[in-house]
């Protein structure tokens, strides 16, 4: 084993946070390994190739390798040569909507295993997402056996939640709102806490010290929250679409000028997607449970959410009355724009409600393709551009916000489709631009 350094971190399991935060690290000035068990991704990355989108990482990335920053390997023996571990690996959902821990645990074995031969003190950092109650209850026991040492002088333990939202991961690393240590001891607070201020040196970010439990719960709470401000502006918009006149947008800009409201997460749509609100909910509401406290709240966020694909079906039913052998375009698949991610997409249960009642689907975006075609019925056509998407279409959803839509002319739309009937799903397209359109959109009465 090479020489042991303090001041070097690891990192264990490379996906999308990992990966975004060691690189960032990197950026940073620390000395970073990262580990993951993935061979054809360890070889990637240290060529400098990222294996999803994410704005400016592959920047980073390279320039880290370049500077010799950041290295990679399937070896998690490696972890001993660090003084510090954060653990992101991967925490999915079970069938029953509860968390999966099994990469934790194994994560956490292995740490525990190859540092046990050391003596020196270790710190391990919990930052996947995973329930209230997981750095204490499962990471400290197994973290003490499998390494031989109790939590205190020579080993070290903290939930510390990330809050990345894609498209903004490395802005939003680069420039955090707070950084949540919920240290398990103090030794362990004051060595995470020294970490961060000597990655964010120059800059005031709030560090909220607390416990690990409450650190967990801070990452549920903040997403539960976000879901449901997402799903309450669809129930509004919903209102809005049946009575003559209304308008979510502008109600949206209204109450969001209030300071107790404020303005971000109003904007109504197709329903959340993306690998976070819908897995974190389903966790809460399942822990939430096994504690004996029915969360009927959030269970009614997710189940507004998922009614809003239906909502946008029904209004592409609307302007064809049936929705059997009528050719329907999807534009945008992504779950936001500026992503290739589709995961719980509002697009796939849209097109999988279309597909149900017999459309002919044509699907386009620009970056979302690849993946979507893995998991989308076979039915589905894939269009190279956003025009021949909407060719011969009877009817376009508007799915994504990505900026090219925004900048399609109205009279080649027209052209292209074989009858104007758009559904903007969105709030993308301009009214006043569409005339001679039949034109719905969320949250939009009628005129
Ligand atoms: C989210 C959280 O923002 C982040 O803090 C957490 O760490 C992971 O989950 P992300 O999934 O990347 O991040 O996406 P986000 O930008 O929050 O959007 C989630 C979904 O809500 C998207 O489908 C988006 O289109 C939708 N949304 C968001 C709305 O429909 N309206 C809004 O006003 C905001």
């Amino acid at each position: 084993m090479k020489r042991r350094e303090p001041d070097k971190v690891s990192f264990v399991g490379l996906g999308y946070v990992g990966l975004c935060t060691a690189a960032v690290f990197a950026s940073k000035g620390l000395n970073m390994i990262g580990v993951d068990i993935d061979g054809e991704k360890i070889s990637k990355l240290t060529k400098g190739e990222v294996p999803f989108y994410e704005p400016h990482l592959d920047r980073i990335l390279k320039s880290a390798i370049k500077r010799r920053k950041i290295g990679f390997t399937t070896d998690i023996a490696k972890v001993a040569e660090t003084g510090t571990t954060f653990i992101t690996v991967g925490t999915p959902s079970r069938q029953d909507g509860s968390i999966d821990l099994t990469y934790v645990k194994k994560a956490t074995e292995d740490i525990g295993s190859v540092i046990s031969a050391g003596d020196s003190y270790h710190l391990v950092v919990v930052k996947s997402t995973v329930v209230p109650g997981t750095a204490t209850g499962l990471v400290r026991p197994l973290l003490e056996a499998s390494s031989g040492r109790a939590c205190g002088d020579m080993l070290g333990l903290c939930s510390n939640p990330e809050f990345l939202a894609e498209g903004s991961a490395i802005k939003g690393t680069l420039h955090p709102d707070k950084v949540v240590i919920g240290a398990n001891d103090e030794k362990s607070g004051n060595s995470l806490k020294r970490l961060y201020m000597s990655i964010y040196v120059r800059q005031k970010v709030p560090m909220i010290a607390t416990n690990p439990t409450t650190a967990e719960t801070i990452k549920y709470a903040s997403n539960a929250f976000l879901a449901t401000r997402v799903s309450t502006i669809n129930t509004i918009a919903n209102i809005c679409q049946r009575l003559p006149g209304d308008d979510v947008e502008i109600v949206a800009k209204a109450i969001g000028l209030d300071p107790r409201i404020g303005p971000l997460y109003l904007k109504a749509g197709p329903g959340y997607g993306g690998s976070c609100f819908h897995k974190d909910l389903q966790a809460l509401i399942s822990l939430s449970r096994k504690l004996d406290y029915d969360p009927v709240l959030l269970s009614s966020v997710e189940r507004v959410n998922e009614n809003q694909a239906i909502e946008i079906v029904k209004l592409s039913r609307r302007l064809l009355s049936s929705l059997e052998n009528r050719r329907v375009a999807v534009l945008g698949l992504a779950f936001k724009k500026d992503t290739d991610d589709i995961r719980e997409a509002a697009s796939l249960r849209v097109i999988e409600e279309l597909v149900k009642n017999s459309a002919s689907v044509s699907a386009y975006d620009p970056m979302a393709m690849k993946n979507a075609s893995k998991v989308l019925s076979p039915k589905v056509e894939f269009a190279t551009d956003a025009m021949s998407c909407l060719k011969g279409a009877d009817c376009c959803i508007l799915m994504t916000e990505w900026d090219e839509f925004r900048e399609l002319k109205p009279r080649e739309i027209k052209t292209a489709m074989r009858t104007p009937n758009i559904v903007d799903a969105r709030r993308v397209l301009d009214q006043d631009d569409l005339q001679g359109f039949n034109y719905l959109a969320v949250g939009l009465g009628a005129p």
